[in-house]
């Protein structure tokens, strides 16, 4: 399917099947009861509502559903004659919300979507399969919740030859590492008070192993560089090996610990990586507090772009959502990755060759000759050291922090590698690279 925007859109009401009634398909229904006026002004037609569909019928639920049949299957809402659009907010990869997808296309209806672990694993193929059949599928909300970054993308800067993409796209990482330095808290128990705030995932890898984040990353990788989601190739790391210490040391140096996505094409090929990095605690990501997301993407044209909002909740979520519907009530239809999905590029993934500075913390023994033997090894791996301290601890042993000059990640790993045949190591070393945004 090509681009394509029809001028004169039907007048016939556009009637939902939503599927998945959660805080999103809730606030999605709230949205569609409140505003009835101003979406039929802006749609130009009315947005209505034929069935609903959700696990448990019998739940108690924070917005009037009598008006709208009830189906149990998701896979069938997708198939009914009174339903035009199908908006799957069941979320998982496999399963039944890919299942109703595909029987929402190939029954000839458009999907919205929140699901980023669907796109960022089978999007290519949904792509495809929706294009062939003349649909379409749109996801707003499956990246930095109610942030417009997938229009801002596919749309705004179509113009432009996109050099990076960047972000801070999971809240509940954003929440537990500044809540762990405002309140000078361990990683396992602001952990647990996340897990009671109700602000993780069901299986919390997906946050605090950078999962999440990393379907969010792939998905705009696709769209940045005309390539097919490659969620596989993203370098993860997650967040569970940060320490206080190092939220402290950190901001000692004047860096805040974010966990950051970076996606850029290079002359190797597609780096894409997500891990917790040192950030100047003066720039926008640095000072980016608790749950909130920020996307920076730069264009040859535009130059950089800093978009910062509510990357989950009820409200914002919701409302990426209505975009899309509003989208295709207008019949506003594009590819699903901006451009056909046939002629997106099989990227070639390349690891992460970039150089930086690093920060790495250790425990040594507390014994001469302890630290020579240290810089020793970063220097026989062409490691540069910039600053080499230890300080205070009560573990007994010798805590040292190393700021290393800009170097790469394969020097950096074969300097960690090398650093237990030292026999001064005590433990395992973090290394976090330094990101000069
Ligand atoms: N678990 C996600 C987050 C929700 O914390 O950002 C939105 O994808």
């Amino acid at each position: 399917m090509s681009a394509q925007t029809q001028a004169t859109p039907s007048n016939a009401p556009l009637r939902l099947g939503i599927a998945g009634l959660g805080t999103v398909g809730i606030g999605v229904v709230k949205i569609i009861q409140r505003h009835v006026d101003l979406l039929s002004a802006r749609a130009g037609r009315a947005v209505s509502i034929s069935a609903v569909s959700a696990r448990d019928q019998m739940k108690n639920r924070d917005a009037d559903l009598s008006h709208y049949d009830w189906v149990a299957d998701p896979r069938q809402l997708a198939a009914r004659d009174d339903v035009d659009l199908f908006v799957e907010l069941i979320g998982g990869d496999e399963g039944i919300a890919r299942e109703a997808v595909e029987t929402a296309l190939r029954s000839g209806k458009d999907v919205v979507t929140a699901n980023k672990a669907l796109l960022a694993v089978h999007g290519q193929e949904l792509a495809e399969l929706a294009e062939s059949l003349g649909r379409t599928i749109r996801f707003e909300a499956a990246v930095a919740g109610g942030i417009p970054v997938i229009k801002a993308m596919t749309e705004s800067l179509a113009g432009n030859d996109i050099r990076r993409v960047m972000g801070v796209m999971n809240g509940t990482c954003n929440y537990i590492l500044t809540r762990m330095e405002s309140a000078g808290l361990p990683y396992a128990e602001v952990f647990e008070e996340a897990r009671q705030l109700g602000y993780l995932e069901a299986d919390p890898t997906l946050d605090v192993g950078g999962i999440d984040a990393s379907h969010k990353l792939a998905i705009l990788a696709s769209i940045a560089f005309g390539t097919r989601v490659s969620f596989p190739s993203v370098e993860i790391e997650g967040i569970e090996r940060v320490s206080i210490d190092d939220i402290r040391q950190a901001g000692e140096l004047g860096y805040r610990i974010k966990l950051l996505g970076v996606a850029q094409m290079t002359g190797r090929g597609l780096e894409q990586r997500m891990s917790p990095c040192l950030v100047p605690a003066d720039s926008p990501i640095g000072q980016l507090q608790g749950g909130t997301n920020m996307v920076v993407i730069e264009g040859d044209s535009v130059g950089q772009l800093v978009l910062r909002g509510a990357g989950a909740g009820e409200g914002p979520t919701a409302s990426a959502v209505m975009s899309d519907i509003i989208d295709i009530a207008r019949n506003v239809r594009l590819p699903v990755f901006g451009q056909p999905a046939t002629a997106l590029a099989t990227p070639v993934a390349a690891r992460t060759a970039v150089p930086a500075p690093y920060y790495i913390r250790m425990e040594l023994l507390d014994k001469p000759g302890a630290l020579a033997k240290v810089a020793t090894v970063l220097g026989d791996a062409g490691i540069s050291i910039d600053q080499m301290r230890q300080y205070d601890s009560d573990t007994g042993q010798a805590p040292v922090l190393i700021v290393t000059h800009s170097t790469t990640p394969e020097a950096i790993d074969h300097a960690i590698a090398a650093l237990p045949g030292t026999g001064v190591l005590v433990g395992e070393p973090v290394e976090l690279r330094i990101e000069e945004l």
